[in-house]
């Protein structure tokens, strides 16, 4: 790192990538790449967080982002408590921010929260002494997965800046084109975006961000091709006339992909609709970085743990 490098995050919380530096956001991806190296011990623990409590808070499904939390936290040697909604008192009607105190009043460290409102982490934020990271908050940022997908496209490629980066799909409603879009901008990529009119949102152009709904435009050249989610759950009436004609129109097929650099990264960050946005023989073909994403994932957030924790000079992960 140059001499300007950050050496800690200047925020308790990590509520978004809008509240990160470009220096910041590089801080937590070479952290990563210590963090990465510990799990490759036939030992994959280090005492950094011994002592400190991390709770899991998901009021949305999750399959990815929770457990690779709850493993960077074993791995960090935190005592880790996932809180299930569906057992829980929420169920009866308590509110969000009555969950949080309650919560808060048995002295966790950090609360990893993901909810369907938008703002919520910065809600708990205000009232919460414990660090807030937001694991997905609506349709607003989900800062974590644009960690990891940077962490893997600087693996691969061994840069972000000046990368073609083409994100195809669902646009309107998902956090993480939100995140890596202010990501990759600030880390100097080219992010362009395709998908339906109806499912462009508005202003995407003034980020600086080049937008298209020919997907072959988006990929043609394109060094990173990053699929997004149909996220028919946030649906309410009809974006587009059907699956298939998606499928037709947008889907990331082998033929597709042709139009893309020869060394072209596949991502997606999942769950996928394999044959709605991505056909199976992308995802689990030679492009794919699908899974490396998932891995990375741990390193990543046992990054953004240690670095909320403190950082610095821990040597056990050095
Ligand atoms: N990418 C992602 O957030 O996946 P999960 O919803 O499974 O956590």
């Amino acid at each position: 790192m140059d001499a300007t490098a950050a050496t800690a995050l200047s925020q308790k919380n990590l509520l978004g990538i809008a509240d990160l530096s470009p220096e910041e956001i590089v801080l937590v991806l070479d952290t990563a790449e210590a963090m990465k190296e510990v799990g490759r011990r036939a030992i994959k623990k280090v005492p950094t967080l011994r002592g400190r409590t991390v709770v899991n808070l998901f009021f949305e499904p999750s399959t990815r982002t929770r457990t690779s939390f709850e493993i960077a936290e074993k791995r960090l040697s935190a005592d880790t408590l996932n809180v299930a909604i569906g057992t829980s008192s929420v169920v009866k009607g308590e509110t969000l921010v009555d969950t949080a105190l309650n919560i808060e009043a048995m002295a966790p460290s950090m609360i990893v929260l993901r909810h369907v409102s938008s703002g919520a982490c910065h809600l708990l934020s205000r009232i919460c002494k414990a660090a807030i990271i937001n694991a997905g908050d609506g349709m607003h940022e989900h800062p974590t997965q644009a960690l990891l997908d940077a962490f893997t496209i600087r693996e691969r490629k061994g840069r972000i800046g000046g990368l073609k980066v083409a994100i195809v799909g669902d646009l309107l409603h998902s956090r993480v084109l939100r995140s890596n879009l202010l990501l990759l901008s600030k880390l100097g990529a080219e992010p362009w975006v395709c998908g339906p009119a109806t499912l462009i949102p508005p202003g995407l152009r003034n980020l600086g961000v080049r937008v298209t709904t020919k997907v072959d435009e988006a990929v043609e050249g394109a060094d990173v091709v990053m699929m997004l989610r149909m996220q028919l759950e946030r649906m309410q009436g009809g974006y587009f006339p059907s699956l298939r004609e998606y499928f037709r129109t947008f889907g990331m097929t082998q033929e597709r992909v042709a139009r893309a650099k020869p060394d072209v990264i596949i991502m997606h960050p999942g769950p996928i609709n394999r044959g709605v946005e991505i056909a199976s023989e992308v995802v689990d073909g030679p492009y794919s970085v699908i899974l490396d994403q998932v891995a990375n994932g741990v390193a990543v957030r046992m990054a953004v743990l240690y670095l909320l924790a403190g950082g610095a000079d821990d040597e056990t992960v050095a």
